[in-house]
């Protein structure tokens, strides 16, 4: 009895007081959704918005097309390049050519403009870091890019020297990181 009454009491208190008592659920809401987007955004999760939303996963995984046809210059220059809009058109001219984001392809081809691709993949200035040795001795790509062919967005990474390190150990490839890898 004695129970009930109490209940009974603290709910005609949160009656009386459902104002006010809104307005700090709300604040706690605002509060919490700030945090949220803030401190856990989750794009950044996935990678950044690119202005195709061009898929890794379609392309190398279900489509099988080669990492090489695209990226041709991994093997021979330190900047294995992103592929222009051409090489996109070799096949949308054909596939899928009304698709509206192959136009917006149709649409930087026809106007010149190169397709403004956001970045992912940063090292710091003072590394020395070329593709051709590793890709000499073939080390996967996969290996330092993780599993791109299931990927929609590429995330974007920031290489630590660790990372280098823990695999020349492994390898034993040079480690006089001084002469090799900085300038
Ligand atoms: C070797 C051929 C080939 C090349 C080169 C190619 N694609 Fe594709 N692409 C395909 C195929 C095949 C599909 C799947 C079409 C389908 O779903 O019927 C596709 C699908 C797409 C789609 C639609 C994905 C979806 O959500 O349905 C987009 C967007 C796209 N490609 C963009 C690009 C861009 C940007 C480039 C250049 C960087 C490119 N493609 C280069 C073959 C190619
Ligand atoms: C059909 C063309 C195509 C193929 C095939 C392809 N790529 Fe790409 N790749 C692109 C395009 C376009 C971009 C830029 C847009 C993006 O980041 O998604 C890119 C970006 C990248 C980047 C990020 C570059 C940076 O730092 O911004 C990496 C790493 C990469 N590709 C690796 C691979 C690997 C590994 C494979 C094979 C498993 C592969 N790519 C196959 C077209 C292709
Ligand atoms: C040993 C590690 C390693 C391997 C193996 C590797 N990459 Fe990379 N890749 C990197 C690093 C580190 C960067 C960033 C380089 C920079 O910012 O100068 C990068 C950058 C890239 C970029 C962006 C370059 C640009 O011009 O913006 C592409 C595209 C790429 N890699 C494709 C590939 C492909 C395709 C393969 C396999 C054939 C491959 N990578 C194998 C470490 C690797
Ligand atoms: C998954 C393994 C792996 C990772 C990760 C890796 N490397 Fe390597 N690297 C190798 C191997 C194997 C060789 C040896 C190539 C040879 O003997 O020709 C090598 C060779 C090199 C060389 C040439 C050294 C010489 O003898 O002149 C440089 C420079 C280099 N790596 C820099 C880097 C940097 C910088 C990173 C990090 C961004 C990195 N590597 C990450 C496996 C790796």
């Amino acid at each position: 009895m004695q129970n009930t009454s109490s209940v009974q009491k603290f709910l005609t208190i949160l009656k009386m007081n459902k104002g006010p008592l809104f307005l700090v659920g709300c604040c706690v809401f605002l509060v919490l959704a700030f945090l949220y987007y803030f401190y856990i955004p989750p794009a950044t999760d996935i990678g950044p918005e690119q202005p195709i939303p061009f898929s890794h996963r379609i392309h190398t995984g279900v489509k099988e097309i080669q990492c090489q046809f695209c990226h041709p210059y991994v093997g021979r220059s330190n900047y294995p390049g992103i592929p222009p809009v051409e090489k996109c058109l070799y096949c949308h001219k054909y596939i899928i050519p009304k698709h509206p984001e192959i136009q917006k392809e149709h649409n930087y081809f026809n106007t010149k403009t190169p397709t403004p691709w956001r970045q992912v993949n940063y090292l710091p200035e003072h590394v020395l870091f070329n593709h051709q040795r590793h890709i000499r001795k073939e080390v996967a790509c996969q290996k330092c890019h993780g599993a791109v062919e299931t990927m929609d967005r590429l995330k974007g990474v920031r290489f630590k020297m660790e990372f280098c390190i823990q695999c020349h150990e492994k390898e034993k490839a040079n480690l006089g990181c001084w002469l090799a890898c900085h300038n």
